[in-house]
């Protein structure tokens, strides 16, 4: 068995190589054309090519590695032709606030021989004085046509069998997560020999949202029984924690077509589900309880209705 990560076998290798972004690598190319460049800080969610356009630098992010390591390798003189080393900071925005502060002034003396390029998630949580010296290029998650290609490419390459569901749901899972989609198709690809939507969503430890939303139907109609029976399978055939669950019920909740106050009182339903799991709660118990919430939600609605006609057939 293969046992390279895929992310890395197949992590751009140039500029070129990289997809979407295509104004970053244009700017970026810009500066290495001109032998020039700002110190820069690449922000954006995860998975869309920051570390990949910089270098992989450090883990160690204490404030002790950029007042001995940082410091030591940007003051040393640069040996190449180029007038100056590039010094890649991954995930910056992990950096304690005193080691952002000791950078700043590592930055500042250091211009002559070295520049920084910061990886982070959110620009937010870089000091102003340091955000104020870099160029800033914002990274933006990978729209859903560059994700489907970078799949095919590699799915052709490793001689996995996808179908058009199995795809669609890594993509719709990845959310622009280029790596979180080379991972899933990856682990997919070790389960089964063909990718079905179903390998997808097994991968992952979710249910499929059919699967959920027919749950919540049946207990919405008052069948209480065989919503039960929905959430043992849920719980059996996916193995997913009762924390899952509710997770899924929540995003599947805003789908239903219900009256808005059944819509409000089933949040706060949820919200207390949640909040029992956490503390320990069984799980069967707990979701079973949320799904004779519902159902009893359901028959009050029906009676208001019954109630309703019978007052208008009077
Ligand atoms: N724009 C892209 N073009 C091609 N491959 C990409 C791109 N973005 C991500 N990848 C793939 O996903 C993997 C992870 O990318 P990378 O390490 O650059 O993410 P990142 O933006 O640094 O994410 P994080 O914020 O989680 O550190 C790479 O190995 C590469 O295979
Ligand atoms: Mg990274």
């Amino acid at each position: 068995m293969e046992a390279a990560l895929w992310t890395e076998k197949y992590r751009p290798k140039s500029l070129d190589d990289i997809m979407d972004q295509e104004e970053i690598v244009s700017r970026l190319k810009d500066l290495v054309k001109r032998g020039t460049m700002p110190h820069c800080l690449f922000a954006g969610p995860p998975g869309t090519g920051k570390t990949t356009a910089g270098l992989n630098a450090s883990d160690e992010r204490g404030i002790d590695v950029v007042r001995t390591t940082v410091k030591e390798f940007a003051r040393m003189a640069s040996l190449s032709s180029v007038p100056f080393k590039i010094l890649v900071l991954d995930e910056a925005d992990n950096m304690t606030g005193d080691a952002q502060s000791a950078l700043r002034r590592t930055m500042e003396n250091y211009t002559n021989t070295c520049r920084f390029i910061l990886c982070c998630n959110y620009s937010g949580r870089i000091i102003e004085p340091i955000q104020s010296r870099c160029a800033l290029f914002r990274f933006t998650p990978l729209p859903e046509e560059k994700v489907v290609e970078y799949l095919h490419r590699i799915a052709k390459n490793e001689n996995v069998k996808t179908t058009e569901g199995g795809l669609k749901t890594i993509v719709e899972v990845a959310e622009g997560d280029l790596r979180k989609a080379v991972n899933i198709l990856q682990a997919a690809s070790s389960m089964s020999k063909g990718i079905s939507e179903e390998t997808v969503y097994q991968v992952v430890g979710r249910a499929r949202p059919t699967d959920v939303h027919e749950m919540l139907n049946h207990a919405l109609k008052g069948d209480f029984l065989k919503a039960r029976d929905e959430l043992r399978n849920l719980l059996v055939k996916y193995g997913l924690s009762g924390s899952d669950i509710v997770r899924q019920i929540h995003s599947e909740v805003f789908r239903l077509a219900i009256p808005e106050k059944t819509r409000i009182s089933l949040i706060e339903a949820i919200g207390d589900t949640d909040f029992r799991l956490v503390q320990g709660g069984d799980e069967e118990v707990q979701l079973s309880a949320l799904l004779a919430h519902l159902a009893a939600q359901s028959s009050v609605h029906r009676s208001v209705r019954e109630e309703h006609v019978t007052a208008l057939d009077r």
